[in-house]
């Protein structure tokens, strides 16, 4: 299984690949199987990769080892991998995509890139789109703190630092890519804010940003939780610190550019029969049914 941000990446480049065919009679299989790939890979993230308040609880109260194609519990995951921190940290309103799902196993970690880019490309559903952003305006200090942005959330320590990092010097916790803060995540950020109307709150990590990056000299990181420090080995002058930086004021003063960027919902790939994917081929050809496939 692969993290969220591939799915979302690989999800843009079929949609961009399928607006550049042109359809006649020998790319019309091509563009059927592009748009089977769409909508397995976009129920796949929505149904499965979604969690919010109401979710989480419903994990919580999960049963496991159920093994037949009704089960609720498909990846037969336990209750007590729901970490503690998310707990106390998933706001009433809101929600997000976690990084990975595998059997018995998921990452909750918000990866902030996964999420913009479901925004984006409309991996997500209007509804999760618009409660992603809801999530991270909800928790401003931990994802925005005193740089935009936080490459993921929480940070790994102690014994998860050893194990997953293999102790790794430079991503110790909150540093670098365990937790570290990159502006060049601003533009995309800016992006999904536009696309989903807010963009009040991209403005509002601009500032942030304008205040200190040029008097920093544009670092690529800053460390610590809240993102106060420049990060350890940060380089300085860094092009896509100044490109992510310039790319939002520029966004922002030019909607209409920023439209050609992102991608809306398409309501035709929601009746694309996703079980043409599976080899049953008497199942009834419905959403619902799809519900019953583990796919990709
Ligand atoms: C960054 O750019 C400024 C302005 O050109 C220059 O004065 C400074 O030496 C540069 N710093 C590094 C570390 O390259």
């Amino acid at each position: 299984m692969l993290s969220l941000i591939l799915q979302a990446l690989f999800y843009s480049a079929l949609r961009c690949s399928r607006e550049m065919l042109s359809v006649d009679d020998g790319s019309k299989n091509l563009v059927r199987a592009i748009n089977n790939r769409l909508s397995a890979l976009s129920f796949h993230i929505r149904e499965y990769y979604w969690v919010d308040m109401k979710k989480i609880n419903e994990i919580y109260r999960y049963k496991t080892e159920e093994y037949s194609t009704d089960a609720t519990n498909k990846f037969n995951i336990y209750p007590e991998q729901i970490p503690h921190w998310l707990v106390d940290w998933i706001p009433e309103k809101g929600g997000y995509l976690i990084g990975n799902l595998q059997p018995a196993h998921m990452d909750f970690r918000f990866f902030t890139l996964g999420n913009l880019w479901s925004i984006v490309s409309s991996l997500g559903t209007p509804k999760q789109n618009e409660a992603i952003l809801n999530l991270i305006e909800a928790k401003w200090d931990d994802l925005m703190g005193h740089m935009p942005l936080k490459i993921c959330y929480p940070a790994l320590e102690y014994e998860e630092w050893r194990i997953i990092t293999g102790s790794d010097p430079k991503n110790t916790p909150w540093s670098y890519h365990n937790g570290g803060s990159w502006p060049t995540l601003l533009w995309q950020f800016t992006l999904a804010c536009m696309k989903m109307g807010r963009p009040e709150l991209a403005r509002k990590a601009l500032d942030m940003a304008e205040k200190r990056l040029p008097v920093d000299s544009w670092p690529e990181y800053y460390d610590t939780r809240n993102g106060k420090f420049i990060g350890k080995q940060a380089r300085l002058n860094q092009t896509w610190s100044i490109a992510g930086f310039l790319t939002s004021k520029m966004l922002l003063e030019n909607p209409e550019m920023a439209s050609l960027l992102f991608w809306e919902e398409d309501y035709e790939l929601l009746e694309v029969c996703v079980c043409a994917l599976s080899n049953s081929g008497r199942k009834k050809c419905s959403r619902g049914a799809a519900k019953s496939q583990i796919l990709i």
